[in-house]
Order: structure tokens, then sequence, then C-alpha cells
């Protein structure tokens, strides 16, 4: 009876828990977090189904029985993306980016291989480094020349650097990523046979609805990514490859995920995947270009509120990032603290300029992502008022309290999810 009622009250617990968390990051809060997003009802409304819990390993055959539907389900996610992507190379197991990345790097490098990314403080996520898969891959990271003023690679001396250091790889794209990278001239600097991968994990929604960059028509081989940033699906990843990529190579990468990385690849989640993507072919374009005007339209309004907002000469940004040097301020690990009293949620990010130990510690910047919100219906006027209580709380300095009130009541109206079916129409 005593353990009973322990487990009863401690269930109690996660319940409140659960329902602390979806009232103040759903209902109470302004997420500007770039790399997060939320379901579509629809889609949240598939996520929880029989295939939790199944298994369907598998490379050419399934090794277990009851997998028809699996197989099924799997496929059927595949065609969407083969379709828009225009190849026959798909692979939608990754459970997250982090191991689509790591299903490239075990298929096409050995240890002790270099590999060429920008670099954490130029904006690689973690897994393109020695700290992440990569150094667990036993690779060795070299960072890509980087022109601070444009936040973008530098060609020449990237494509030299990449030669003498004999690297398997380049791992494009990144979890800072302002302006469309130059895959093509990368492409035309490099041999034709350099491995040239893009992880599109942050801009994979703009890409997918065309209003970003076409990585492989421009000269990517691979794409990877996650499923759940700027494309609004559950969490999971996925890997890309350009139509004329060789077979026996897409084998090597089909048989990194299984056997050689994942046992179970999170099969319930693909319902939610492929009606995400599904609502994404109606509604990903006008979508996709209200995420860049309102990121535009926040870079705009910081800019002239008195923010050190990087690279007003190129319009800020063609992406959902907004990228603010508030060094002056405190820093991005204050500053990000500082807002999220306010129930405003972004975080700290570190620029070029920092030194190693700023860009882990306490790096100048803070990253703005407007996906979210622009999901949730905000357009140019209402992302402004956000830009407003940012200067009210860190330039006016008004009170936090008085500012997360003011977030509250603006949230509320913001309830509905835009840019997908509803209920009804099915
Ligand atoms: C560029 C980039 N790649 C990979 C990842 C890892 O993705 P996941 O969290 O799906 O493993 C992230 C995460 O934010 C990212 O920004």
């Amino acid at each position: 009876m005593k353990e009973i009622n322990s487990a009863l009250e401690k269930i109690k617990q996660v319940h409140e828990i659960v329902k602390n968390q979806e009232r103040w990051r759903r209902e109470e809060c302004i997420n500007l977090i770039a790399s997060e997003s939320v379901l579509s009802p629809l889609a949240e409304k598939f996520f929880i189904n029989d295939f939790e819990g199944r298994y369907n390993e598998h490379s050419e055959e399934s090794h277990y029985c009851g997998t028809k539907f699996a197989n099924d389900i799997e496929e059927f996610c595949k065609e969407i993306f083969m379709e828009r992507f225009s190849t026959r190379f798909v692979d939608v197991r990754p459970i997250s980016g982090a191991v689509a990345n790591m299903a490239i790097y075990y298929a096409f490098t050995k240890p002790f291989d270099n590999f060429i990314s920008l670099g954490i403080q130029n904006g690689a996520h973690v897994s393109a480094t020695r700290w992440g898969v990569a150094g667990f891959r036993g690779l060795k990271n070299i960072d890509a020349y980087f022109d601070e003023k444009r936040m973008n690679i530098d060609v020449d001396a990237t494509a030299k650097l990449a030669r003498r250091v004999e690297a398997k790889l380049i791992m494009l794209g990144g979890s800072l990523i302002l302006f469309p990278q130059p895959i093509k001239e990368l492409r035309e600097a490099l041999d034709n046979d350099f491995l040239i991968v893009y992880d599109a994990a942050h801009v994979f929604g703009l890409i997918y609805a065309n209003e970003f960059q076409e990585p492989l028509k421009e000269g990517a081989d691979i794409i990877t990514s996650s499923t759940h940033k700027t494309f609004q699906g559950p969490q999971g990843g996925i890997i890309i490859a350009r139509d004329s990529f060789e077979e026996d190579k897409w084998k090597k990468i089909e048989n990194a995920i299984f056997p050689g990385l994942i046992s179970n690849h999170h099969i319930h989640r693909f319902p939610a995947l492929a009606i995400t993507a599904l609502e994404m072919n109606v509604f990903g374009k006008e979508y996709a270009k209200q995420v860049i005007r309102n990121a535009k339209a926040f870079a705009e309004e910081l800019y002239n509120l008195g923010f050190n907002v990087l690279c007003p000469d190129l319009g800020f940004t063609e992406s959902h990032q907004v990228i603010v040097n508030v060094k002056s301020l405190g820093g991005g690990r204050d500053v990000a603290n500082r807002l999220e009293e306010a129930n405003i949620i972004c975080n700290k990010m570190s620029l070029p300029s920092d030194s190693p130990h700023d860009a882990t510690k306490n790096p100048s910047a803070i990253r703005i992502g407007v996906q979210e919100v622009t999901r949730f219906g905000m357009k140019e006027e209402d992302i402004k008022e956000i830009a407003r209580f940012i200067k009210k709380l860190l330039i006016d300095k008004i009170s936090v309290h008085a500012i997360k009130q003011e977030v509250i009541e603006f949230r509320k109206r913001f309830k509905r999810i835009h840019y997908c079916f509803n209920f009804e129409d099915i």
C-alpha cells in the first residue's frame, strides 16, 4: 500500500511537471529558440501510435516479423522526400540530426582523418567538432576560413585548406546560419569527387519550401538534417543524397545507420513526419516566406532601437535567424538569462570574434529564431512588438516583472497553430 501511494504521488508530480511545461512554454512564453518548433495539431494527433515500442531493424531485409506497416510508413515518408528533392536516395531512420551526421562520418571516414567544418565560433554545430560525434569517430575538425563581415565561408582559402590537410569531406550548414552558403563556388574550387555534405538542420524547412538555397542542385552530395526546426515535424533526422550519388556509397550510409548506429529508429514519429511534409507541400511556401520576412523585420526593428544586430549591410538575414551582439549589455549568457526571466526564450551564441574561452563560457551574442512565432501566426508588426519588449528590458531597464506581464498578455493573442490543416479538413 505504501509503495502504491508513493508511486501515485510521484505520478502526480510527473503530471504537474508536464502541465507546468505546457502552460509556461506553450502559453506564456515567446519562444525564439532557433532550433525548436511545435507540431501541427494533426501531426501531434498521429504522434503516439502502435509503432511506438515496435522494431523494424533492416538493411536489405527485415530482421523482425510484424513489420509490414512499419515498412509502409517508412516508404511513404521516403517517397515524399524523394519526390521533393528529385532523388532516389533518402533515409529517414536517423533519430536526430546529430545521428544523421554520425552516419556520414562512419560511412566515409576513419579515425584520425581530417575534415573541414565551420568551427564552433563561426556557427558549426557541436556534432561537427572534436567535442561531438565527429570527435567520437576520432576525427579532427579543421575550421574553414570564415569572413566575419559576410558571416560566410571564404571559398578560395577553404578549398586550398581542404586540399592541404587532405580533408575527407567538408561539412557545411550550421547552427548559426544567416545566409545561403557558397556551395556552387566550393564545388567549382574542389575536385568533383570531393565529398560536400550540407547540414541543413536549421534551414531544412526553408530549403524544403525552396526559399533559401538548393544544396543538392548547387553541388552538395548529401544533405543531413533534423526534422524539427524550421521544418516543423517530430524530432528526428534525415539523410538525402543527390540522385546521381553512387549506389555503393549510399549502401555505406545505410549500413552506418543499421547495423552501425541505430537498432530502433523510433518508427512512431513517421506518421507525424509524413503529415508535416504533406502540410509543407501545401503551406510551406507561404510559411517560409513569412518566416524570412519576420526575421528581417525583427532584425531591422532591433537595429533601429539601438541594438548591435549583425550584417546590417547585407539586410541582416536571409534565414529564420537574427544574431545580436550583446557584449556591451553583459554578454550572451547574461542577456539570454535576463530575457528568460521575462518569458522571452532564446539562447546565447558565440561569434567569430570570440576567444575560445568566451565562445563556450560567455559568448558575445544571442541567437533569435522566428519560425515558431511565425507558426503561431505572428506577422511583421507583432514581431516588432517583441523587439520593443526586448528594448524595454535591456536598454530602458524597465522591471522584469512588468515586461513578463506584458509578454503573457501579448502571447494570449497567438494561440492557434498556422500553416497546417485542421481536423475538419480530413
Ligand atoms: C546544424 C545542426 N546540426 C545538427 C544538430 C543536431 O540536431 P539534433 O538535435 O536533431 O540531433 C543541430 C542542433 O541544433 C544543429 O544546429
